[in-house]
């Protein structure tokens, strides 16, 4: 039988840097399916037009980066129950009803990299979470869903880790504050999730704020450490990583979600020695 290849897209700007069209590529080798997956730059302003256009030359799923993903959200008909929980999309499904449909696999990428790849414990440890933007939202409820004692968000605009703190305390011990409000806790887990990495810029970190053995997690990717990652190691962290372990598992599950086939990670983990 001839396979017509799908077309599928990542949509940021910048996007020159994305590393997901290879990844997919590799996964679309790999489950022989026959998908084919390009880089969209939209200007910030022309992102509906751009998908409008995407989807009017018949394109099947975007995955939606910066600065897109709140609008991406309020632009899909139907939200998975995780993005509706994250309020951020990164994936776009194209149904054949003409529905547009957003999902959030950060939250899952991550996980799957922490506990899956890692081996990290998330149950009961303390949790540091800087930033309080999309990438935080992005993953906060899945890390919320593995049980840690308690999340702390710092951001350097102090209100929105307050209001997004708010937004998911229920039954579990969530704070937010500025970055002059960790006193003297420390930490098991210590998540990156502000875009102070890509500036080289450091969120300004108390000394002696980790935990013997803490994890240092930073959803920055980079052929080189980061300054976030320098910071880290200097500090004593037991395990210091990068986001390339994410960006693979979130791709894995936006192939899944889009195709229904799970393709294997492993020859794209082990790419990047970390
Ligand atoms: P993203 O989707 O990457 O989260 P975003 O929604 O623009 O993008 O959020 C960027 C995050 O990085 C924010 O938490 C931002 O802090 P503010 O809320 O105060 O703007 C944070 N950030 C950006 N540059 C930073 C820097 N140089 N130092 C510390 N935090 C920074």
């Amino acid at each position: 039988m001839h396979h017509v290849t799908d077309r599928y897209a990542v949509i940021g700007y910048p996007v020159s840097h994305s590393r997901s069209p290879e990844i997919h590529a590799e996964f679309a080798r790999l489950t022989g399916e026959p998908v084919h997956y390009a880089r969209i730059e939209a200007v910030p302003g022309t992102f509906a037009a751009a998908l409008r256009q995407f989807i009017a030359s018949g394109g099947k799923g975007l995955n939606v980066t910066l600065p897109f993903k709140e609008e991406a959200f309020a632009l899909c008909h139907v939200h998975a129950p995780r993005a509706r929980k994250a309020r951020v999309v990164n994936t776009l499904c194209m149904r054949a009803d003409g529905t547009l449909a957003g999902d959030n696999t950060d939250g899952t990428g991550l996980m799957r990299d922490l506990t899956h790849n890692q081996h990290v414990r998330i149950q009961g440890a303390r949790v540091l979470l800087l930033g309080a933007g999309g990438a935080a939202r992005g993953v906060l409820p899945a890390l919320l869903a593995e049980k840690p004692l308690w999340v702390h968000i710092a951001n350097r605009t102090a209100e929105r880790a307050h209001k997004l703190a708010g937004r998911h305390a229920r039954n579990q011990r969530i704070t937010g504050g500025g970055f002059d409000s960790l006193g003297r806790n420390s930490f098991d887990l210590v998540i990156n999730a502000t875009s102070a990495s890509l500036a080289r810029e450091l969120p300004p970190l108390p000394h002696d704020c980790l935990n013997p053995g803490a994890v240092c997690y930073d959803l920055t990717y980079a052929d080189r450490p980061t300054v976030f990652m320098h910071w880290a190691m200097l500090e004593g962290a037991g395990l210091v990583l990068d986001g390339w372990g994410m960006l693979v598992e979130q791709a894995a599950e936006t192939f899944y979600v889009w195709r229904g086939v799970r393709p294997p990670t492993d020859t794209l983990l082990a790419l990047q020695s970390r």
